[in-house]
C-alpha cells in the first residue's frame, strides 16, 4: 500500500432499536471496528459512523404493548445498545439516529429529488388489512396454513416448513397475529421508486465497486430474474417520517434507514466543524464503506446505490458483507438456548476473547461463522494466553527483577527483529483486505518463532551464570521488542490488551509503522497479568443462562411448569369503578377492590363491555403481577378474560358466594 493518507467514512448497518445486540451482531461490530482501528493505526483519516434505526411497524407495536412512545422505547434501547458495543470495544466516532430532524430532512429532499427526476411513481395496491387493529399488515405478521405444503402456522411471506415463498394472500386460513382476527383485502395508494431505471448505472458501479464475488454472483442472479420496482411507502398507523404532501403515509423504514448513515455523519461533521458537503457531493476524495450482513445485501447493492444515483449523490466505495454466526453449529435461536446476548457475555467472559475469536474465523466472503464454544476456549487459551502474553511473562520479569525495570542499549538478534517487520506488508494486507483469520495465523506463527527464540536461549539459565547477566538482558529485551511488534499488529483485534502493553512499556499510543523502531535503553512498568485464561466453567455458565433467558423471556416458545403456575396469586376482585379513556381504542381503566385494597387496573375490554354493565361484578385478577407503566397510567394487576377479541371477550364470572380478596386455587 502506499503511504498516501486516505479520508473514509465506514460504516455498519443500523441495529434495530426493539432488542438487545446479541453474539450475531457483534459479528459485525467487531468485524468492522477491527478494520477501522486498522485504517486509523495506519494513519488514515477515517469515521466510523452508525446510528439507530429507529423506524418501523415492529417498533411502533413493542412501544405500544409497553404502553410508551416509540420516541422514548427507541431511546432507551439505542442507549442500551450503544453501552453493550462500547463494553465490546466497539468504538464509533458517532452513533445517532434515524429519527434525527437531520435524517428527515435528507429524508425527504432525496424523495423530492427523485420524484423531480422521474424515479417515483404512484400506484393503488391491494393489502392485507386487520379491521380491529385499523392497520394494514405487514407479511410477517400475518401466519396461516401453506398453500404448497398445508403445514401450519406459516408466516404471510414463506414458509419455514417447505421453502415455498408465497404471496399473504395465498395463504390458506389466514389470521393477523395482532388480533388474531381474519383481514381483509384493502386498496390503498403507494409510492413507487423505479429500480429498473437504474439498470445500466448499477452495472457500471458494481464492475467499479470490488465487490466481493460472493455479493457480485448473487447480484447477477437478480439482474437475471430482472429488478422490481420497489413500494417505498406506509400507511398511518406507522412510526416514521411523514411522506411531503401526505398526512396518512410514510415513508418506508428502509428508504430512511441507510439515509441515516449520512444523517450521522452529517450531525457527526456540524459537531465536529468538519465540511459535510465536501465528504458526500465529491466522490474522488473521499471513500465510503459499508459493512453489513448478508441478509441485507440486496438494501444496500440495488436500492441504495439507485437511491444514491437518482438523487446526485455519490455513492459508496464498496459493500462488505460477512455470514451469519451460528453457536455450536446451529442458528442462533430463543427456543433451542443458542441465543446468546451481548450482556450475558459481558457478566462472565473479557471482551478480548470474541474478538479474537472472532478475527481468527473471519474472511471477506459471506460464509457463516461458528462460534463453537469448546474451540473457543481451546484457541484464546493457546493463542492469546500460551503463544502471546507468554513471551511478555516470560521476558519482563527478569528486567523488572535483575536489571532495575531497564532494557538493554542494543538487540540480541536484529535479524529476527527484522523478520518481524518484514512480514508487516502482509499482515497490512491482509487486514486491508478483511483476510483477518489469514493475519492472525501470520501472527501466530511470529509468536510461534519468538517463543522458540526464548526457549532456545533459555534466560532462566543464563541468569545463574554472573557471566552471562548482560545476555540475559539483551535476550529478554529481544523477547519484549518482538511482543510489542505482535501487539502493534494486534491492536485493532484486542485494543484494550494492547492499551495495557503501552502502559506497561512506557509509550504513547502505537501507529503501524512504530514497529520499525525497537525499544531500546527505557524503563518498563512492572509486569502484570495481561489477561487471563478462559475457564470453561464461565462459558458453560453463559450457555446455560442463555437458555435460562430463553425460559424468562419468551412464554410462547416454551412451556412453564406448575410451580411457574403456581406462582400466580389470583384473587377474587370487585369492580367498584369502570371509566372508559379516550385516546384508547381497547383499555379500560377499573378500580378493583381485593378485601379492602383498591387497586388500579387497565383491562383490554372496551370493545365487549359497557363501564356501566361492569360496576359492582366480581371478576378473577393476577394480583400479585409487577405494577406496570402503560401509556395512562399504572395497572396494579390483571383481570382475567378470555375470547377471540373485538366483541367476544369474556371476564372470568366468579360465583356470588365469593368474596373480594378470596385466593383462588
Ligand atoms: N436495521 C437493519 C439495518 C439497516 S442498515 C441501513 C437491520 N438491523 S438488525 O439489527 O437486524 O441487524 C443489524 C446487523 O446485524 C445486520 O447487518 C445483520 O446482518 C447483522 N446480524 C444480525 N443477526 C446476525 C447474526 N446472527 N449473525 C451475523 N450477523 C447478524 O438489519
Ligand atoms: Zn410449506
Amino acid at each position: 500500500m502506499t503511504n498516501i493518507k486516505r479520508n473514509m467514512i465506514v460504516t455498519s448497518a443500523l441495529p434495530y432499536a426493539n432488542g438487545s445486540i446479541h453474539m450475531g451482531h457483534l459479528v459485525e461490530y467487531i468485524q468492522t471496528d477491527i478494520w477501522v482501528r486498522y485504517q486509523k493505526l495506519k494513519g488514515h483519516n477515517c469515521f466510523y459512523v452508525c446510528a439507530a434505526d429507529a423506524h418501523g411497524t415492529p417498533i411502533m407495536i413493542k412501544a405500544d404493548e409497553e404502553g410508551i412512545k416509540p420516541e422514548d422505547l427507541v431511546k432507551r434501547i439505542s442507549k442500551e445498545q450503544y453501552n453493550d458495543l462500547n463494553d465490546f470495544g466497539v468504538n464509533f466516532d458517532n452513533f445517532y439516529s434515524t429519527h434525527s430532524p437531520e435524517n428527515q430532512k435528507l429524508a425527504e429532499d432525496i424523495f423530492k429529488t427523485l420524484k423531480k427526476n422521474n424515479h417515483i411513481y404512484t400506484k393503488e395496491i391491494e393489502q392485507a388489512y386487520d379491521e380491529e387493529k385499523k392497520m394494514f399488515l405487514p407479511d410477517r405478521f400475518i401466519k396461516g396454513v401453506c398453500p404448497k405444503c398445508k403445514s401450519e402456522d406459516q408466516y404471510g411471506d414463506a414458509c419455514e416448513n417447505c421453502g415455498a415463498t408465497y404471496n399473504p394472500n395465498e395463504l390458506i386460513d389466514p389470521f393477523s397475529t395482532l388480533s388474531s382476527s381474519k383481514p381483509v383485502w384493502k386498496k390503498s395508494k403507494h409510492y413507487f421508486f423505479k429500480l429498473n431505471n437504474f439498470e445500466k448505472s448499477l452495472k457500471e458501479w458494481i464492475k467499479q465497486s470490488n465487490l466481493h464475488k460472493s455479493i457480485s454472483n448473487k447480484l447477477s442472479e437478480w439482474f437475471e430474474a430482472g429488478l422490481q420496482d420497489w413500494d417505498i411507502s406506509r400507511d398511518e398507523p406507522y412510526f416514521g417520517f411523514k411522506i411531503p404532501g401526505e398526512s396518512k403515509k410514510y415513508f418506508y423504514v428502509w428508504l430512511d434507514a441507510p439515509i441515516g448513515y449520512l444523517a450521522s455523519f452529517l450531525n457527526f461533521a456540524e459537531k465536529n466543524q468538519i465540511e459535510y458537503d465536501s465528504y458526500f457531493n465529491s466522490e474522488s476524495e473521499y471513500e465510503l464503506f459499508h459493512f453489513i450482513g448478508k441478509d441485507i445485501v440486496y438494501f444496500h447493492t440495488l436500492f441504495w446505490p439507485a437511491v444514491l444515483e437518482g438523487a446526485n449523490i455519490r455513492k459508496p466505495t464498496s459493500v462488505f458483507a460477512h455470514g451469519f454466526l451460528t453457536i455450536n453449529g446451529k442458528k442462533m435461536s430463543k427456543s433451542r438456548g443458542t441465543f446468546i446476548n451481548a450482556k450475558t457475555y459481558l457478566n462472565l467472559l473479557d471482551p478480548s476473547f470474541i474478538r479474537y475469536y472472532y478475527a481468527a474465523k473471519l474472511g471477506p466472503s459471506m460464509e457463516d461463522i461458528d462460534l463453537n464454544t469448546g474451540d473457543f476456549v481451546a484457541r484464546v487459551n493457546s493463542d492469546l494466553i500460551g503463544k502471546l502474553i507468554n513471551i511478555a511473562s516470560r521476558c519482563s520479569g527478569f528486567i523488572n527483577k535483575q536489571f532495575n525495570n531497564e532494557l538493554s542499549e542494543t538487540l540480541d538478534d536484529f535479524d529476527l527483529y527484522n523478520q518481524f517487520i518484514e512480514k508487516s506488508e502482509d499482515i497490512s494486507n491482509h487486514f486491508e483486505n478483511r483476510e483477518y483469520s489469514k493475519a492472525m495465523r501470520e501472527i501466530m506463527l511470529l509468536a510461534d518463532s519468538a517463543n522458540r527464540y526464548i526457549e532456545e536461549k533459555k534466560p532462566w539459565v543464563m541468569i545463574k551464570n554472573t557471566d552471562q547477566r548482560d545476555e540475559v538482558q539483551k535476550v529478554c529485551t529481544q523477547g519484549i521488542n518482538l511482543f510489542r511488534i505482535l501487539m502493534i499488529y494486534l491492536s485493532p483485534v484486542i485494543p484494550k490488551i494492547s492499551d495495557g502493553v503501552v502502559e506497561l512499556l512506557n509509550e504513547k499510543k502505537w501507529k503501524w509503522n512504530d514497529i520499525s523502531q525497537p525499544l531500546l535503553g527505557t524503563k518498563i512498568k512492572k509486569f502484570k497479568p495481561l489477561l487471563t485464561r478462559i475457564e470453561n466453567e464461565k462459558v458453560e455458565k453463559m450457555m446455560v443462562s442463555s437458555s435460562d433467558d430463553k425460559k424468562n423471556n419468551s412464554s410462547n416458545e416454551s412451556n412453564i411448569t406448575i410451580d411457574d403456575f403456581l406462582k400466580i396469586d389470583l384473587r377474587v376482585g370487585l369492580i367498584t369503578q369502570a371509566e372508559e379513556i379516550e385516546e384508547a381504542d381497547k383499555l379500560l381503566k377499573l378500580n378493583i377492590d381485593l378485601d379492602g385494597e383498591s387497586r388500579t387496573i387497565f383491562a383490554g375490554i372496551k370493545s365487549a363491555y359497557k363501564t356501566n354493565e361492569l360496576i359492582g361484578r366480581q371478576v378473577v385478577v393476577a394480583a400479585n403481577l409487577a405494577p406496570r407503566k402503560m401509556r395512562f397510567g399504572v395497572s396494579e394487576g390483571m383481570v382475567l378474560a378470555a375470547g377471540p377479541g373485538g366483541e367476544d371477550i369474556f371476564l372470568l364470572s366468579v360465583d356470588e358466594g365469593a368474596k373480594p380478596g378470596m385466593k383462588i386455587k
